[in-house]
């Protein structure tokens, strides 16, 4: 009964603050992707107009992250009709993917074939994606949305040490690629900060998408070059596999964390429903009175057994049974609460198995709200850093290797004598498992968009940032909260420096967890908070990255 009060109190807040908060946000990871946002907006763009300026720009600028060659999560709010989905425009595994593509004759994986080169590539979803919104929730037209982007390309914009970074430690499989090579390296090498990349190839893409809409890419010379290309380097695509790509616009998942509403998104994510246990399990705690080290050991138990059910039950629900209604009942929760004690670790081995989860660390997130409050927050991603670093020649489209994200070896016991999940084996034309967790919290007060990159602790970041929104905190606070992590295997918290004190941490070592101290700092958060009491509007970009979050007025 108190929780049907919170949401009715949350619904009527977010009712009175109807009119919405008269001010656009956008929060990104580069500055010129935040800037084209703000340029689609100004020109009378609502916030899915800027969502596919802001995501054709990341691809340009941020080519180490996401991307047409890509695909992503963009999950959407529509004032006009209250509608709220989640836009799937995840890459697809081509038709002539099997079970076993990653393995040798024995068996046995073969290393790098699932990350490098065109045979690590899913068929892209992101264009398909950005023609998606344009058309049926946009209000300009997608060549007025993706010009910024082609500009970018055209005239390009200049490398940074973070470009220079990701570059060189994908240096050799970029310089197997031709193309790639001659787009994103100076006579082979990284090119120094400073330098003015320009995407002539890419330019030439994304007009053919301005005109044509998806059928710029998926169909014509493009899908043409796309598929000899990959072919001609031991790829597998097929006309077949770009003339049925089709995105999906899917029910998010929804669920209620003390007077905080979340949403977020379904299967093929893993992200709504991971979030859901963890909060369904926490909130039988007290949290917000627990301090320190308590509340770190309770998370961390909660992140343990979402992540083992993560790598359990969760695949493409298209393809496979997932136990969506069973995993995010209270219930269930409460069985995985009665697990957990205070005093002791929960050894993930005394958990039934299942594989450990995979996940590179890169992708992008941006978060936008327009004056009317129509929202946006998306999660995209190539995978790796440059995917998989192979350019379709006369393409500029830099491919994913997103079918990494698939098991590759499900029901064959993994390197720790467990056994992988069917959930998330790799069929033709089936989406791999992902992470991106893009959300909306709702609190009686305040409404947050939110979403990191950050691969397999994704999730956890957006649990720690969700906790702490519902427990006041601004837009600031939550991108710069310290982070920690369990995934259930391996077996350890990571932590960033500062997150876990030495005293915090050997409190937790005579609790039977191991720990791991991360040398760097992880993820790229952006996040935009409308607080409903003054109708204002905050913004915010992660300190740990580069990019640029901005309120204008219209
Ligand atoms: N490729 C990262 C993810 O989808 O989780």
């Amino acid at each position: 009964m108190k929780r049907l009060l919170a949401i009715a109190f949350a619904l009527a807040c977010s009712a009175a603050a109807g009119a919405g908060p008269g001010k656009h946000a956008v929060a990104a990871a580069h500055p010129l992707a935040t800037r084209a946002g703000l340029e689609v907006l100004a020109a009378g763009g609502n916030a899915f107009d800027a969502a596919v300026a802001v995501s054709a720009a990341l691809a340009v600028v941020e080519p180490y992250s996401s991307g047409i060659g890509g695909g992503g999560f963009w999950l959407l709010h529509r004032v006009a009709d209250g509608t709220t989905i989640m836009l799937d425009g995840r890459e697809k595994a081509p038709l002539a993917a099997h079970a076993d593509l990653y393995l040798d004759a024995s068996g046995n994986v073969v290393p790098r074939l699932s990350i490098d080169g065109p045979l690590a590539a899913g068929i892209p979803g992101a264009p398909a994606a950005l023609a998606h919104l344009a058309r049926h929730y946009g209000r300009l037209t997608l060549e007025r949305s993706l010009a910024p982007a082609i500009r970018l390309a055209r005239e390009g914009f200049e490398v940074d040490e973070k470009y220079r970074r990701l570059a060189g430690w994908r240096l050799p499989v970029l310089r197997a690629s031709a193309a790639a090579a001659e787009i994103f390296l100076l006579n082979g090498e990284v090119p120094p900060a400073g330098y003015v990349l320009r995407q002539s190839d890419l330019a030439r893409t994304l007009e053919s998408m301005a005109s044509s809409g998806a059928a710029g890419f998926y169909r014509g010379p493009v899908a043409a070059r796309l598929i000899s290309g990959t072919r001609a380097a031991g790829g597998i695509f097929s006309r077949e596999d770009f003339e049925q790509y089709r995105v999906v616009e899917r029910s998010p998942v929804r669920f209620v964390y003390r007077d905080m509403q979340v949403t977020s998104v379904p299967p093929p994510s893993s992200g709504g429903i991971a979030l859901a246990t963890m909060m369904h399990i926490l909130e039988g705690f007290d949290l917000p009175a627990a301090v320190g080290v308590d509340r770190k050991h309770l998370i961390v138990e909660a992140m343990r057994r979402a992540y083992r059910d993560r790598a359990q039950y969760l695949g493409d629900s298209d393809f496979h049974p997932v136990p969506r209604e069973l995993l995010l009942s209270r219930a269930y929760a409460a069985g995985l609460r009665a697990g957990i004690r205070l005093d002791r670790v929960t050894p993930s081995a005394s958990l039934p198995g299942a594989a450990p989860v995979e996940g590179a660390d890169n992708t992008t997130h941006f978060s936008i709200i327009d004056a009317e409050g129509n929202r946006v927050a998306a999660t995209l991603s190539i995978n790796y850093p440059f995917g998989s670093g192979f350019v379709p020649p006369g393409t500029g489209v830099l491919l994913n290797d997103e079918m990494d994200d698939f098991s590759a070896k499900p029901g064959v016991p993994n390197a720790y004598g467990l056994v992988g999940a069917a959930a998330n084996a790799i069929a033709p034309g089936k989406r791999m498992l992902s992470s991106m967790s893009p959300a909306f919290l709702e609190t009686p007060s305040r409404l947050a968009i939110v979403g990191t990159p950050g691969g397999s602790r994704i999730i956890t970041m957006v649990l720690l940032a969700a906790l702490a929104f519902q427990e006041g905190g601004s837009a600031g606070q939550m991108v710069a909260l310290p982070r920690y992590h369990h995934q259930f295997l391996p077996d350890r918290v990571q932590f960033e420096p500062g997150a876990i004190n030495p005293g915090e941490r050997s409190i937790l070592e005579n609790r039977g967890h191991v720990l791991e101290a991360r040398e760097r700092p992880y993820g790229n958060m952006h996040v935009v908070v409308w607080d409903y009491r003054d109708n204002s509007v905050q913004a915010a970009s992660d300190p740990r990255g580069t990019g640029m979050a901005s309120v204008a007025s219209p």
